[in-house]
């Protein structure tokens, strides 16, 4: 039987930290589902739409993609979409104690709520420390984000 996976997040923008998940996560499971999902505590720098269509970009870049969909999800739970794709494991990227204590409540509520399981994932340490919330300050200011993001994305937020 093959096992789904979803990778999900705000990817506001895509970082090169979410790439080696989705990369590495795309190695373990059968089908890999990358969902684009609003994040209503957030305020938003890119619209759903282009997110996706940027990680759609970087994927086909970086040439890995063949069991991945790229996709977004607004309406209702996250294991609501986990069910409809047939897909039984969520994976997050966890790169510190904070991101552990931020996602234990819902990788615990997932589970209750439908039997989904959530797998943290270690970063790779060379991303370890970038974050979307970091991308979208040091682009704001006008910083070369060339080393946090892939080139697609590079190129889009630093574009005249
Ligand atoms: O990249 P983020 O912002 O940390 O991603 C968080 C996200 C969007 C994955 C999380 O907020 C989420 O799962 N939202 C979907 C709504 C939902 O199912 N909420 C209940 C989870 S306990």
């Amino acid at each position: 039987m093959s096992t789904i996976a979803v990778v999900p997040g705000s990817f506001d923008p895509v970082t090169l930290g979410h790439l080696d998940v989705i990369e590495r996560a795309a190695r373990i499971f059968d089908r890999l589902h990358v969902l684009v999902v609003h994040n209503p505590d957030k305020s938003a720098l890119l619209p759903v739409a282009q997110r996706v269509s940027l990680i759609e970009q970087a994927i086909a870049a970086a040439g890995f993609g063949e069991n991945i969909t790229v996709t977004s999800w607004s309406v209702g739970l996250l294991v609501d979409y986990c069910t409809d794709v047939g897909a039984s494991v969520i994976v997050k990227g966890v790169r510190s104690q904070v991101d552990v204590a931020y996602e234990t409540p819902m990788a615990i509520v997932n589970r209750g709520l439908a039997g989904v399981e959530t797998i943290f994932m270690l970063p790779d340490p060379a991303h370890a420390h970038v974050s979307s919330s970091l991308v979208r300050q040091v682009a704001s200011l006008g910083g070369d984000v060339t080393p946090y993001v892939p080139k697609v994305v590079a190129d889009f937020l630093q574009k005249p």
